[in-house]
């Protein structure tokens, strides 16, 4: 969703707030905007919405300009009220252009809100939700408010999740963010006489690597070197600041074309980050410390529910299938915008996993929140410490992928399944589902798990030639069975988000349901098909695909001759236990969908319509 950066020091901070936006432009914009306080008292703003080339236009705009001030803020906005323009670009401005605001998140009640003061006489600029924040915030000003209290009195107006910072040319060494629930984070830091704002930890480390998390129904200040955080009510919250394990290198690409290729190599490095302090290779044991849960309490488990959105999602239910075929717990994996709107059944003992790299999913959020108020006992894997659901889940399992750039999830996928896997491991031994010699054999066959993915990710050569090839196609269907049916939602998934084809996962079973009337020569179907106990069946589906004139891409393990003499295409993976095939399958389908967005132009680490985090439902 929308990125935001606000400075307020020494410096003139045009080209630095530009600069604040292109950290954060991985998050997915299709418009970019500045305001910044000018040596006049004055706020000037610049901004265009160009969608792609938004921000490249407005660096080139405001290098062409005289603009510049000490203090300003940045948006880049994700088009979620108002089409795609300039005048529908954030930041907002009140009337009298004494105020400017940026905002993430959806004002719900806009319209009553905008309705009102139309009729009061203000004059809309845009057809914006945000907009009305502007103008209750340059209303509240007039009346004598700081900029503070100001923007605390418009957000007790909205309905929604919201981020808001806010400049005022009544204060102009001053910019104010505030959070109202879970639309997205503010993260402020400073050093010496700057000091920063903004959504993502990644825009603050050229300034400090100490960072302070805005909470929300938090309002921050910041000014010149200072940083100052209050509850709504005024009171000052002193809050520690904590180093980020970020680092601004790592989020650089290296000598890859693009930040997706560079996480799909990463991703041995990202398993073993995942192990690292978990599982001990040479005494065959698995631990994790992070676990909140007593013995008693796990053994007391009779249900485990996963949730997450998207890959999370598929990732979840990676992880409900090794739950339950390890632990014996019923587990199953539910999205979360259906988990938090059916008013599920939960209780104490239901454990409920969230699964979320960037832990600001808003619907993963809600769905945890459902949780915790429904008293179920609760986790969450993720990659960014310091986000909103470390603050509900009971206990957090970070998966230590390293920050992930791309829009398009990779590594922290196989960092949460292996974090999963873990999980899944703990549980059994605990409820004595298992073993510790079980567990040894569990633990040795991970350690081979880095070595296993590096070599799967050695096919690349093979890739490149069916990629050109399904390219060709308008549709395209990917099928699985067991653990393989989230690796083909998966496949499908990215070849949507990141090629533009219709792509669609399915359990192959359903074939003879409905399927089978899309089979022809002009859809493609890809297979994972790795030997395991589900391998007749699944050469039986594409014998079925085969015999209606489809052409059939199949992933299976390497040394299987039988497969080349049904399918048109064979993708081979490194041979392993059966508990680890999804992670050998997984990455051809990850290089599918990337190759293919190259030969078709495509930008896979900026996705049409797609942002890295969703903020908003
Ligand atoms: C997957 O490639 C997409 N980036 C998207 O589906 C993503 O997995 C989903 O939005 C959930 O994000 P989260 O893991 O940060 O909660």
């Amino acid at each position: 969703m929308c990125g935001i950066f606000a400075y307020a020091g020494t410096k003139n901070a045009v080209p630095l707030l530009i600069e604040g936006l292109r950290s954060v432009e991985y998050r997915g914009y299709d418009s970019a905007g500045i305001s910044v306080i000018d040596s006049y008292g004055e706020i000037q703003t610049m901004k265009r919405g160009d969608h792609k080339s938004s921000l490249e236009n407005l660096a080139n705009a405001v290098g062409d300009s005289l603009l510049s001030g000490l203090v300003g803020i940045g948006h880049t906005r994700w088009a979620t009220h108002g089409e795609v323009n300039q005048q529908n670009s954030h930041p907002h401005s009140s009337n009298n252009g004494s105020v400017s605001i940026a905002h993430n998140g959806i004002v719900e009640n806009f319209i009553e809100l905008k309705d009102r003061l139309v009729d009061s006489g203000i004059e809309f600029q845009s057809e914006t939700d945000s907009e009305v924040l502007a103008h209750l915030v340059g209303n509240a000003v007039a009346s004598g408010n700081s900029l503070r209290e100001a923007v605390i009195n418009a957000a007790s107006q909205i309905k929604g999740n919201t981020a808001i910072v806010a400049v005022s040319t009544a204060e102009p060494d001053l910019v104010v963010g505030l959070r109202v629930g879970n639309a997205g984070g503010i993260v402020v830091g400073k050093n010496d006489d700057v000091a920063v704002m903004a959504s993502d930890t990644i825009a603050l480390l050229p300034y400090t690597s100490e960072v302070i998390y805005i909470e929300p129904n938090e309002v921050v200040e910041i000014e010149k070197g200072d940083v100052r955080i209050f509850d709504l009510a005024g009171s000052v919250i002193d809050r520690e600041p904590i180093v980020t394990s970020q680092n601004f290198e790592a989020a650089q690409k290296g000598n890859h074309p693009h930040f997706m290729s560079k996480e799909i190599a990463e991703q041995p490095e990202a398993i073993q980050g995942a192990m690292r302090g978990r599982a001990d290779f040479s005494n065959g044991t698995l631990t994790l410390p992070e676990i909140s849960l007593t013995s008693e309490q796990m053994r007391s488990l009779d249900r485990v529910i996963l949730t997450g959105m998207g890959t999370s999602l598929h990732a979840a239910m990676f992880g409900a299938s090794v739950i339950e075929s390890l632990s014996r717990i019923p587990a199953y994996a539910e999205n979360s915008s259906e988990l938090r709107y059916r008013n599920p059944v939960l209780g104490p003992n239901t454990l409920v996993v969230a699964v979320t790299q960037s832990g600001e999913t808003a619907d993963t959020l809600a769905a945890m929140e459902h949780a915790r108020s429904a008293g179920a006992p609760q986790g969450v894997v993720l990659e960014l410490e310091g986000s909103q659901a470390t603050r509900i889940a009971e206990f957090t399992l970070p998966i230590r992928a390293g920050q992930e750039i791309g829009v398009a999830s990779t590594k922290t996928m196989i960092a949460s399944m292996t974090t999963l896997l873990q999980l899944a491991v703990v549980l059994a031994e605990t409820r004595e589902a298992i073993d510790s010699d079980q567990v040894k054999v569990i633990v040795e066959s991970m350690s081979e798990l880095p070595s296993l993915v590096a070599s799967a990710l050695g096919i690349n050569g093979q890739i490149s030639e069916l990629s050109e090839r399904l390219s060709k196609f308008e549709d395209l269907l990917y099928l699985g069975r067991g653990a393989q049916l989230p690796i083909a939602l998966e496949g499908a998934l990215k070849m949507k988000e990141l090629a533009y084809i219709h792509a669609e996962g399915y359990p192959a079973g359903e074939m003879k349901h409905g399927v089978n009337a899309l089979l022809g020569s002009d859809m493609a179907t890809v297979v994972s098909a790795p030997q395991n106990d589900l391998y007749e069946k699944m050469l039986s589906n594409i014998s079925e695909v085969k015999a209606r004139g489809g052409e059939v891409v199949a992933i299976a393990t390497e040394g299987d001759e039988t497969i080349k003499r049904v399918a048109d295409h064979v993708i081979y993976v490194p041979e392993c236990p059966e508990l680890l095939q999804p992670f050998m399958t997984l990455i051809p389908m990850q290089l599918l969908s990337y190759r293919t967005a190259l030969v078709l132009g495509r930008d896979p680490d900026k996705p049409r319509n797609l942002a890295k985090t969703v903020t908003v439902e």
